[in-house]
């Protein structure tokens, strides 16, 4: 038996690429997968992979699973509240939502316009916002009714969004917002019954080939190869089953047969308390000491 049994869940973007693992890893734990998909291209162009839900739920149930395909625009307020209401109607419930989806728009930000910025915050931050809601709403009205909930909800932040990114400032901004968002729902919602955490994967897809295709592709052959997005599922599939009630806010880098834990903004040094406001003139050397005593960050990737 799979660790997700008669668990129903909604992966968002599971067209390709990591979603498509999530929902075939979930399915073959034994999950319900509502296939979410809107089939954009990889800088969010429309119909550039249609019909790709529909292919991934042929997949699941070729293997024996059970779903349903989903062709919702993640940030859509209305469409997501009809995702939420299928997945109840196709399968009697909804434990999980696994926020995937989205597409990058990179320029340096001296070139960047308002309309990537919109499009590509709106995919990320808005397109995890919609659904969740939706969902949570459906959770809390269960926990009123006396029904025990054990909800999950699973986000998707990335490396860009916890050290910064170059040619990525509104893809970092997002991703740093959602891994932000995760610790307030996870804060907000545990009196629920619902859990919040938050992925930041490493795998070989479509959006990773664009710009990183060396690295890539440089363990392909490999007699294990890190890069598989099917590598990631497991930890998707725990995190949306029952087993994980007491993981809630962590933010999670999976890679290969790994996983690191990230750790956020944490206090750093302080300047002793003067007991007045500093002066201006002050200000330099305080700032400086600072600076010098920190713990060194981690670089953005791709500076220098
Ligand atoms: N691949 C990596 O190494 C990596 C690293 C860090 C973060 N991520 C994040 O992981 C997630 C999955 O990325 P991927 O690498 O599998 O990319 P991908 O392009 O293969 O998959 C993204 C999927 O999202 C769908 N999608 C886009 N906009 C949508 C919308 N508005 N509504 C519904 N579906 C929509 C696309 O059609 C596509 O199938 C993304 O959030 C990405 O930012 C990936």
């Amino acid at each position: 038996m799979g660790i997700c049994e008669g668990r129903v869940v909604i992966v968002t973007g599971a067209g390709g690429g990591l979603g498509r693992a999530y929902a075939l890893g979930l399915a073959a734990e034994g999950a319900k997968v509502v296939v979410n998909d809107l089939g954009v291209g990889t800088h969010g162009e429309a119909g550039e992979s249609k019909g790709a839900a529909e292919k991934v739920v042929d997949e699941i149930r070729a293997a024996g699973g059970e779903a349903i395909a989903d062709t919702a625009d993640v940030a859509d307020w209305e469409a997501t509240r009809e995702t939420v209401r299928k997945a109840i109607d196709a399968f009697g419930a909804l434990h999980a939502v696994v926020n995937n989806a989205g597409f990058v728009r990179d320029r340096m930000f001296v070139s960047a316009t308002p309309e990537e910025w919109d499009a590509v915050t709106r995919v990320h931050l808005r397109g995890h916002f919609c659904l969740s809601r939706h969902a949570v709403d459906h959770w809390r009205a269960e926990q009123k009714a006396g029904r025990p909930v054990a909800a999950r909800i699973v986000n998707t932040t990335s490396g860009a969004g916890l050290q910064g990114s170059v040619g990525q400032s509104a893809y970092s901004a997002a991703k740093a917002g959602i891994a932000t968002l995760t610790l307030v729902q996870a804060t907000e919602l545990a009196r629920y019954g619902i859990t919040a955490n938050a992925l930041a994967p490493n795998a070989r897809t479509r959006m990773t080939m664009t710009a990183f295709a060396d690295t890539m592709t440089s363990m392909q052959e490999a007699a294990f190869d890190p890069y598989a997005p099917e590598n990631t599922a497991p930890l998707v599939a725990w995190l949306a089953s029952e087993a994980s009630a007491h993981v809630t806010g962590q933010v999670f880098e999976p890679f290969g047969g790994t996983i690191r834990i990230a750790q956020g903004w944490t206090d750093g040094p302080t300047s002793a308390d003067v007991g007045r406001a500093l002066r201006a003139d002050e200000v330099g050397a305080v700032v400086e000491a600072l600076v010098a005593g920190r713990a060194p960050a981690k670089p953005v990737y791709g500076a220098g």
